[in-house]
């Protein structure tokens, strides 16, 4: 697959407080290993890790130093990239399936910028202090995931846009919208959770089981 993956692994996984999330042992395996079998098609693959860490040995990665933040780490991946389309993919989601990287992949393809996104399933309410406040439309509202695409020229201008205005952001499509340019959405999967808790933990061990992307 003509792509650049990126993929920002270079937090503390401060929530979690077990280190960072790259290095996570599930399964017998790491959560970057789980990340990268996902993207086993793809040309290049770039990888953010913490200030420090030693890049692991045997996988198929060029691996950088990462940033304070994780637009910063996404921004230096984004200066090492080659080819003309990206992928941005959190380290924190492992169990993405191969399915929703060629989905992403073709809409980005086709229109320059596209996200992976779900239905929330809860009711969701603005709190007044500690009371209930008014509830939010579900119906128009959406979780975004990664992996997000984008052509690199696109993701470059936007993240040049977002330093020079200050901007931040905890995903791409956020600055690439902030320039004014339409980002697409596909359907997301409900497996490419975001490990942030440790009781997520469970749910990835259960996973890592039955998975095979
Ligand atoms: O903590 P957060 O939800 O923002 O992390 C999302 C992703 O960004 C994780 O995969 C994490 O490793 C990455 N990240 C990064 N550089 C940072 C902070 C987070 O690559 N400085």
């Amino acid at each position: 697959m003509e792509v650049s993956v990126l993929i920002p692994a270079a937090g503390k996984g401060e929530r979690l407080g077990l280190g960072p999330k790259a290095f996570l042992r599930v399964g017998g395996r790491t959560l970057l290993e789980w990340t990268l079998a996902a993207f086993l098609e793809a040309a290049e693959v770039l990888v953010a890790l913490p200030p420090g860490a030693s890049p692991p040995r045997g996988l198929r990665a060029t691996f950088l130093e990462g940033g304070e933040t994780r637009q910063e780490s996404v921004a230096r991946l984004l200066e090492a990239a080659s080819l003309p389309l990206v992928l941005v993919h959190d380290v924190a989601r492992p169990f993405v399936s191969r399915a929703l990287v060629e989905r992403v992949a073709k809409a980005a393809r086709a229109q320059g910028a596209a996200v992976p996104v779900l239905p929330v399933p809860d009711t969701l309410i603005r709190p007044e202090g500690e009371a209930y406040g008014a509830a939010l439309p579900r119906e128009a509202l959406r979780l975004v995931q990664t992996p997000q695409g984008f052509f690199t020229a696109l993701l470059r201008e936007a993240h040049a846009y977002a330093r020079k205005q200050g901007l931040s952001a905890t995903d791409d499509a956020q600055l690439v919208q902030a320039l004014g340019y339409p980002v697409a959405l596909v359907e997301g999967e409900r497996t490419a959770f975001k490990v942030t808790y440790p009781e997520d933990l469970f749910l990835a061990e259960a996973l890592a089981r039955v998975w095979n992307g």
